[in-house]
């Protein structure tokens, strides 16, 4: 496998109205890193995540995934190394089961129908929701539609996965489900999340995105114990470091 990496250089993005919502963004990740993005409301993680995975092209400076850079007509390449879990889930499931909707990428990919089959059994069994295979999604809850849209992107067996608020709507057992699924990927991950107590359980390294610039980037344990750095950035510590613990 070739050596694994994103960089993102001096990025900046607006949308139409043109506020600048990304400004000179630059960073790198790489190999098995899990990263969490972590900032106020409409500060710029989603828009960040889908610069990255070429759902807005429009940006200035450059992205990066293992050398090939992020354009128009690079789109199927990135779309193969990168996954991305949309915060709805509904966005992501658009056939009637599970099945089909996990086969739908590798087969549109061209896969045999017998490689797809392999594809579909590798990712229920990484989100550990086998038993769902023939499943209805209009019959699940919120937990199930979840592991079934982060299948959907492992049956094209990305090297990287962008989580966008995976936990949002979770109950606590799902949520903690998800925790230990993220934690046993080996991918290169980002997490967008206002979820600290889940970006502390399952990211070693956490980005604060504030007034569309990257604040501060290094170790979570060290970022997530700031108070004070929370505090400016319109954060606050999470649960865990409160003095008590959600179930
Ligand atoms: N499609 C869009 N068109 C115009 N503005 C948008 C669009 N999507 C998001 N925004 C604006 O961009 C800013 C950043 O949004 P977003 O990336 O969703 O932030 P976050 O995920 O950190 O909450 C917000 O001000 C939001 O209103
Ligand atoms: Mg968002």
């Amino acid at each position: 496998m070739s050596h694994i990496h994103i960089d993102v250089e001096h990025v900046s993005f607006s949308y139409e109205s043109g506020v600048r919502i990304l400004d000179d963004i630059s960073f790198h990740a790489s190999e098995n890193e899990s990263i969490g993005i972590i900032g106020a409301n409409g500060v710029g993680k989603s828009t960040l995540l889908k610069l990255l995975v070429g759902l807005n092209l429009n940006f200035d400076g450059s992205i990066r995934i293992e050398e090939v850079p992020v354009e128009k007509k690079t789109l199927p390449k990135i779309r193969e190394k990168i996954g991305y879990v949309f915060q709805d889930s509904d966005s992501q499931l658009f056939m009637s089961t599970v099945f089909e909707d996990v086969a739908f990428a590798p087969r549109n990919y061209g896969l045999s129908e017998e490689e797809v089959r392999r594809r579909v059994d590798y990712a229920l069994e990484m989100t550990g929701i086998s038993k769902l295979r023939d499943k209805q999604i209009y019959k699940m809850s919120g937990g199930e539609k979840k592991l079934a849209s982060i299948a959907t992107i492992l049956s094209m067996t990305p090297d990287i996965i962008l989580m966008d608020e995976p936990s949002i709507a979770l109950d606590p057992k799902n949520r903690r489900n998800l925790i230990r699924i993220l934690n046993s990927f080996d991918h290169l991950k980002l997490i967008a999340s206002h979820d600290l107590d889940m970006i502390l359980d399952t990211c070693s390294r956490t980005i604060i995105m504030a007034g569309g610039k990257i604040i501060a980037d290094g170790k979570t344990e060290e970022l997530l114990r700031d108070k004070e750095l929370l505090e400016q950035n319109d954060l606050e510590l999470p649960f865990c470091l409160q003095g008590y613990h959600p179930r």
